[in-house]
C-alpha cells in the first residue's frame, strides 16, 4: 500500500512513526526544531489514519512497517534513523525484524517490545465492541485519561481538547483494524539483545500506559542506547513536553 508521508529538509534522514489513534500531525511540535538541525524528516501516516485511508479488519504492525520499508525504497532511502512513539514504537519493532539493514539508529518512545497481556487483549476487543456500538467517540473517555499526564492535564487544556477533537476524528474502522492488529503482535523482547545501532528510549515520566519501568528494562538490554526520561509528561512525551523532547533527540542525532 502507498502510504501519505511528509518528507522536509536534507540531512541525516529520520523517519518517526505515530501512535494510536493519531496521524504525522502528532510530530508536529517536531518538525521546525529537528529541520534546522541537519535533520531529512519523514512522516508517514500509518494504514488508516491521517491521510492513508484503509477500511481493512485488520491492519497488523507486520503490514504497516511494510508499509513504511516500501516507502523508503521508493525514497532511495537505504538506512536511517527510525522511530516511533507506541503503536509507531510497535511498528518500529516489525520493521527492524524485517529489515534490520535499513536501520542506522533507534527511537523508541513511549512502547514496548511485550505483546499485550491477556488482559489487555481483551480490553481491545471490548473497546472494539464499543467503537462499532458508538463510533470512536468511545476513545476519548476509553483511552484519553490514562494516556495525558496529570501535569498535562491540569496545565495544557487546549493540548487536551486538541486531542479530543482527534481522537473523536479517526475514523473508525482504522481505530478497529489498528487495535486488532496491536492485540495480535508479537513478543519482540528477543530483539533487544541483538540491536546493534545506537538507540534512544524516550518515556514520560507519568506514562501510565507503557511505564518508564519498560524503558529502564528494555535500556539494560540494548547495548548501545540510552534513556531519556521526560519529566512533567505522560504517554504522549513529544506532545505534552516538546522542549525536553526535541533537546534528546536532536541530542542523540548530533552524536551520530
Ligand atoms: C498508542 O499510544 O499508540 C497506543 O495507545 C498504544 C496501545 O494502545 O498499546
Amino acid at each position: 500500500m502507498k502510504i501519505k508521508f511528509e518528507d522536509h529538509g536534507d540531512g541525516v534522514p529520520l523517519v518517526l512513526l505515530h501512535g494510536f489513534p493519531l496521524s504525522r500531525r502528532m510530530w508536529e511540535p517536531q518538525k521546525k526544531e529537528l529541520v534546522s538541525e541537519n535533520v531529512r524528516l519523514i512522516l508517514p501516516d500509518l494504514r488508516g489514519f491521517g491521510e492513508t485511508k484503509s477500511l481493512a479488519d485488520i491492519n497488523t504492525m507486520e503490514e504497516m512497517a511494510w508499509d513504511v520499508a516500501e516507502l523508503l525504497d521508493d525514497l532511495k532511502i537505504e538506512k536511517a534513523i527510525i522511530g516511533g512513539l507506541s503503536m509507531g514504537g510497535y511498528v518500529t519493532f516489525a520493521l527492524f525484524r524485517l529489515k534490520p539493514d535499513l536501520f542506522s539508529g533507534l527511537v523508541l518512545c513511549d512502547t514496548t517490545s511485550a505483546a499485550d497481556t491477556e488482559e489487555k487483549r481483551e480490553n481491545r476487543f471490548k473497546l472494539i465492541k464499543k467503537i462499532e456500538e458508538v463510533g470512536s467517540q468511545v476513545l476519548i473517555d476509553n483511552m484519553l485519561p490514562v494516556l495525558v499526564g496529570e501535569f498535562t492535564k491540569e496545565n495544557n487544556r487546549e493540548l487536551l481538547a486538541d486531542l479530543e477533537q482527534r481522537f473523536a476524528d479517526t475514523e473508525p474502522q482504522a481505530a478497529m483494524g489498528a487495535l486488532r492488529g496491536m492485540a495480535a503482535r508479537k513478543d519482540n523482547s528477543d530483539l533487544l539483545p541483538e540491536i546493534n545501532v545506537p538507540t534512544l528510549f524516550i518515556f514520560g515520566e507519568d506514562d501510565a500506559l507503557t511505564g518508564t519501568e519498560t524503558g529502564r528494562k528494555m535500556h539494560s538490554q540494548v547495548k548501545d542506547s540510552e534513556l531519556c526520561i521526560i519529566k512533567n509528561a505522560g504517554h504522549y512525551s513529544n506532545l505534552e513536553q516538546p522542549e525536553q523532547f526535541n533537546e534528546a533527540l536532536i541530542s542523540f542525532i548530533g552524536k551520530q
